[in-house]
């Protein structure tokens, strides 16, 4: 269409006017093909009182689209997880102020490395992996996913495909050797730009 106002895919959450998500747009950190995943795997998650966790929240696009949408029950709950980095805290904050679910989610500035000094292990439904972009970050994170993770949850790993270099690697290797040596500990269940699996039951976990 000749006066497209957002990108074709843009989500409706990135045109509301309580947000602001300047960067999320550019950058294209929530899309249309991320919420049609979310909902085709974590639809059944509606109005059940479920524990999701996500490292990377950034601007708040993925937290705020999760909690209005699929975190609909009251006692549902999102853990966020995210260093700071990109300087996202005060933009983030506010964002989650105007959803009206700040009280439903937890928020720790802290490196993923230290996750599980803050959260306990086997305790969350769903996990979104979404933060650093470095193959031995990944590869921490997706472990201590796997860990916190309850058995039969889902973990879904954004970026599994990104091309960019960051610190001279990328996500993919990273993610590769994670599902070679898990084996039938895990289930592949989404395996395109993102890569998704369920922690299977009766698998040892810590
Ligand atoms: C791609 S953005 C997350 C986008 C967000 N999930 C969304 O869809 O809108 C990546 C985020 O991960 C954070 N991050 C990068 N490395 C990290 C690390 N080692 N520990 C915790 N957070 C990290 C960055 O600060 C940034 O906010």
């Amino acid at each position: 269409m000749f006066f497209q106002r957002h990108f074709p895919d843009e989500p409706a959450l990135l045109g509301d006017r309580r947000y602001r998500f300047p960067r999320t747009r550019s950058w294209r950190t929530w899309t249309i093909d991320r919420e049609t995943l979310f909902e085709r795997w974590l639809g059944v998650c509606r109005n059940l009182p479920v524990k999701f966790l996500e490292i990377g929240s950034f601007e708040g696009a993925s937290a705020i689209w999760t909690l209005s949408n699929i975190l609909t029950h009251p006692d549902s709950t999102l853990t966020c997880v995210d260093n700071n980095h990109l300087r996202s805290d005060k933009q983030f904050l506010a964002n989650l102020e105007a959803s009206g679910h700040r009280s439903r989610a937890t928020v720790h500035w802290i490196d993923s490395h230290d996750i599980r000094r803050h959260v306990p292990d086997e305790h969350f439904d769903f996990i979104y992996v979404d933060g650093s972009h470095a193959a031995p970050n990944v590869l921490f994170d997706v472990v201590n996913a796997f860990l916190i993770c309850k058995p039969g949850g889902l973990v879904g790993c954004d970026d599994y495909l990104f091309k960019t270099p960051e610190a001279g690697s990328v996500p993919k290797p990273a993610i590769d050797s994670f599902v070679r040596l898990m084996g039938d500990r895990i289930e592949i269940v989404h395996s395109a730009y993102q890569l998704w699996f369920r922690k299977r039951e009766g698998t040892p976990g810590a």
